[in-house]
C-alpha cells in the first residue's frame, strides 16, 4: 500500500511516520513518498525517518520527489499536510491583523481567511490532479484551515477527500478523564465547523455524564477548557467549546495578549524550525536527535501559560500523544480494512445541520468504513452556535469564490463579513496588506 504525503517536507512528518512505524497489521503501509517543492527539507526530513526505521524489520521504504505528479500516481493514501507560504506566511498572517487590532491567528478570523485565501488556489490545483492521475485514492486532508480547504478539494474529489483535526478528540479526552471515564468508551456528542465546534454531551454505557461535570465547580475548573473559559462561561453555555472559540468568546483578551507577546506563534515557529533545516546542512548530524530536541522544545510550549503568544495552552503530555498521526492513521486503517469505526472527521454536510446546505463541509462524529466517511445524525445545535457556524461559512464560501473569481472586492467581502473584522475599512486595509506581503495572493485583481 502507497501513501504519499504532500509537504513531505514538513516538520511534523516524523511524527506520521512513527505512527506507520508502529503498524505491524496486514494491509499496512509499505511504500512512503514524501512531496515537497523544496529539496533541501525534503533531504532533512528524509534523514530524520531514515534513522527512525534503523533496526526495524519491513519498515516501509520511503522515497523523496519535488514532481507533484509523479508522487501522486498509484497512490492508495495521500496526506496533504502543506503549508502555503510556510511559517513565514503564518507570522505575516498574524503582524498584518494585529497592526489593524484585529486577530492573525492561523486558522480564525483575519488570519485564517488570508491562509486561506493563499491556500485554496493551490489546494484545488491538487485535487484536479488527484482525479486525474490518482481517481481511486483518497486523500486525508491536514492542510488548515482544514474545514475550508477540505471543503475546496471535495468540489473536485467529492466524498473521497475527508479532513482531520486533533482538537475535538483531544477535547473529548480531557472530558472523560476529568469524569474519570475511558475515553475509549465514550461517545463524544460534538458537532460545528473545524475549530468551531462544541462538546454538548458525552456518553458512558448510554448515560450523559456531561450534566455530571457541568455541575461541579471544581471539576469544571480543573481541566484545560475549565480554566481557559471559566467555570460560569461554561455553565451558562451548557456545553464545552472547542479551544478556538476563546479566539471568539474572549476576543479583546487574546487579541490584546498577541499584540503584547514578544514574538507570536508563527514567528516563535519560523525561527525554530528554521534552526533545523539549518542544523540538517551538515551531513555530520544526527538528524533524528535533532529533530527530537526542537520538537520537544516546540511541545514544551503547549505546557506553557500563554497559547496566543508562543504557547498553546495547558496541555498535559498524555495529550500530545494523541495528534493528528492517530487520528490520520485510525481513518487510514478504517478504510484499508474495513474496520468499522467513529471519528470525528470535517465531511460534507449532507442534512447533518439542517441550516447548512448539503455541500458545506462540517466536522461531526462519522461513521467510517471501506465506503469512506458518513456523518452520523446529531442534535440540532443551539441559535446562538448556528449563528456563529452559518456566519462563518458564508466567509468560507466569499473565500472560495475569491479563489476562483480572483476577484479583489469578493475577498474583501470574505475579511468584512467575518464577525471578528469590525470595519468594512479594516477589511479592505487587510486586503492591502496582505496583497503587500504574499506573493500567492498575486491573483486578487481589482
Ligand atoms: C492544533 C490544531 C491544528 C493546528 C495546531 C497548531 O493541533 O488542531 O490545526 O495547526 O494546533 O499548533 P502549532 O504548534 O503549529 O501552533
Ligand atoms: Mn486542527
Amino acid at each position: 500500500m502507497k501513501l504519499t504525503i504532500l509537504g513531505g517536507g514538513g516538520f511534523r512528518v516524523p511524527l506520521v511516520y512513527g505512527a506507520l512505524l508502529g503498524d505491524r497489521a496486514e494491509g499496512r503501509v509499505t511504500e512512503v513518498v514524501l512531496h515537497d517543492l523544496d529539496d533541501s527539507r525534503l533531504y532533512a526530513v528524509a534523514r530524520v525517518l531514515d534513522e527512525q526505521a534503523a533496526g526495524i524489520p519491513d519498515a516501509p521504504t520511503v522515497t523523496a520527489t519535488t514532481d507533484l505528479d509523479e508522487a501522486l500516481r498509484g497512490a492508495d493514501f495521500i496526506f496533504s499536510a502543506i503549508r502555503v507560504g510556510g511559517l513565514q506566511g503564518r507570522a505575516d498572517d498574524e503582524r498584518v491583523a494585529l497592526a489593524e487590532g484585529v486577530l492573525g491567528q492561523e486558522t480564525v478570523g483575519a488570519g485564517g481567511i488570508a491562509y486561506g485565501l493563499r491556500t485554496v488556489p493551490v489546494a484545488v490545483d491538487i485535487a484536479r490532479r488527484v482525479a486525474r492521475l490518482a481517481p481511486d485514492a483518497w486523500l486525508i486532508n491536514f492542510t488548515n484551515p482544514a474545514g475550508l480547504v477540505t471543503e475546496a478539494m471535495s468540489r473536485h474529489l467529492g466524498d473521497r477527500v475527508i479532513g482531520i483535526c486533533d482538537s475535538p478528540v483531544g477535547l473529548g479526552r480531557r472530558i472523560a478523564r476529568v469524569l474519570g471515564a475511558n475515553p475509549q468508551d465514550a461517545w463524544i456528542d460534538y458537532v460545528g465547523l473545524n475549530h468551531l465546534g462544541w462538546v454538548r454531551g458525552l456518553r458512558v454505557a448510554g448515560r450523559d455524564e456531561l450534566p455530571r461535570l457541568l455541575a461541579d465547580p471544581d471539576l469544571l475548573g480543573s481541566f484545560e477548557e475549565g480554566k481557559l473559559f471559566g467555570v460560569d462561561w461554561l455553565r451558562s453555555l451548557g456545553a464545552i467549546p472547542n479551544e478556538y472559540l476563546h479566539y471568539y468568546y474572549f476576543n479583546r483578551e487574546a487579541v490584546r495578549a498577541y499584540q503584547q507577546a514578544e514574538k507570536t506563534r508563527g514567528a516563535f515557529l519560523r525561527e525554530q524550525q528554521a534552526h533545523f533545516y539549518e542544523e540538517m546542512r551538515d551531513p555530520g548530524a544526527v538528524a533524528l536527535a535533532a529533530w527530537d530536541r526542537t520538537r520537544a522544545e516546540r511541545e514544551a510550549t503547549y505546557m506553557s501559560e500563554n497559547r496566543e503568544t508562543a504557547g498553546a495552552g495547558e496541555r498535559d503530555a498524555d495529550d500530545l500523544s494523541g495528534g493528528y498521526e492517530k487520528v490520520a492513521l485510525a481513518l487510514m486503517r478504517a478504510i484499508a480494512r474495513d474496520e468499522r469505526t467513529t471519528l470525528i472527521l470535517n465531511v460534507r454536510n449532507q442534512g447533518t445541520l439542517s441550516a447548512l446546505d448539503a455541500d458545506a463541509v462540517i466536522e461531526v462524529p462519522c461513521l467510517v468504513d471501506a465506503n469512506g466517511a458518513h456523518p452520523v445524525a446529531v442534535d440540532p445545535l443551539p441559535g446562538h452556535a448556528t449563528g456563529l457556524v452559518c456566519a462563518v461559512k458564508a466567509v468560507e464560501r466569499e473565500v472560495l469564490a475569491a479563489a476562483e473569481s480572483g476577484s479583489w472586492a469578493t475577498a474583501v467581502k470574505a475579511f468584512a463579513l467575518h464577525p471578528l473584522v469590525d470595519s468594512v475599512n479594516v477589511a479592505r486595509r487587510l486586503v492591502e496588506g496582505y496583497t503587500e506581503v504574499h506573493p500567492g495572493l498575486a491573483y486578487l485583481r481589482r
